[in-house]
């Protein structure tokens, strides 16, 4: 199932202004893995991200998807393949109604209506917002519009799972069901988060960016442990480790 693979190479990028994203960001997470990524503020968590299906380009370096180099030849099929779940929802979100907007995509992949129905109402059910199908998206509290997000990326099955804060702005019920949920989905996910206890909890492997670099890449366990790794990163231990030690 080489087609789950992601790889980085010798990412590197400058936003139009100057600002560098990234510079010189390189790995390889293989099929089925968990991987945080983790940072301070403007480390490049979500710069990273956005190169994984191909909304940014790299100046320099390649983004690979299982065996094909990320090109705009074949940028569709990787933008089926990686579900992408933005930092900021209002760039998720964009249909008259929740359920128009969970709609799209599987619409879009030629699904039957009724089909399309059906896995508009269960991506809704599985994030728990079934209730606001009628709403419009921009009038949700910022917490069911993450939730929102979210099921429009579980709406179109996707192969890879990218996620940018995803329990920012959820309640605690609504983090630990999406953290239970992730659990549940077994392809490959990339997840960057502030949040270090669902790191923890989710993933076997974290990467750690710092100024548009990678610090560390390994077992979170260690990485989390590590105080001085993670004071050099501009992190702190998560609140589990905390309240143990
Ligand atoms: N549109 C943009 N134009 C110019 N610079 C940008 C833009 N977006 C991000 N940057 C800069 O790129 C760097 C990396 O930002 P990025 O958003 O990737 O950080 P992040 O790790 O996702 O941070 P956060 O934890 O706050 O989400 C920062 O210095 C940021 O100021
Ligand atoms: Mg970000």
């Amino acid at each position: 199932m080489s087609h789950h693979i992601v790889e980085a190479s010798d990412l590197h990028y400058t936003y139009p202004d100057g600002t560098v994203g990234l510079r010189g960001v390189t790995f390889r997470i293989s099929h089925g893995e968990s991987v945080a990524l983790v940072g301070e503020n403007g480390a490049g968590k979500s710069t990273l991200l956005l190169h994984l299906n191909g909304y940014l380009s790299p100046r320099q370096g390649t983004v690979k998807i299982g065996d094909y180099p990320l090109t705009k030849k074949n940028l569709d099929a990787v933008r089926r393949s990686v579900g992408m779940v933005f930092q900021n929802p209002d760039d998720q979100l964009f249909m008259p109604t929740v359920f128009d907007d969970v709609a799209f995509g599987p619409l879009n992949l030629g699904l039957a209506k009724d089909e399309v129905e059906r896995v508009v109402v269960r991506s809704l059910e599985t994030v728990g917002v079934a209730h606001l199908a009628k709403r419009p998206p921009y009038k949700l509290s910022q917490g069911e519009k993450r939730s929102v997000s979210i099921a429009t990326v579980l709406a179109m099955s996707p192969d890879i799972l990218v996620m940018d804060e995803p329990t920012s702005s959820l309640d605690p019920r609504s983090r630990r069901r999406l953290i239970e949920l992730l659990k549940t989905f077994r392809h490959t996910k990339i997840v960057a988060t502030h949040d270090l206890d669902m790191a923890l909890d989710l993933c076997e492997r974290t990467i750690v960016l710092h100024q548009g670099r990678i610090t560390a890449d390994g077992q979170t366990k260690k990485i989390l442990y590590d105080e001085e790794l993670l004071r050099a990163s501009s992190l702190e231990k998560p609140l589990s480790i905390q309240l143990k030690t």
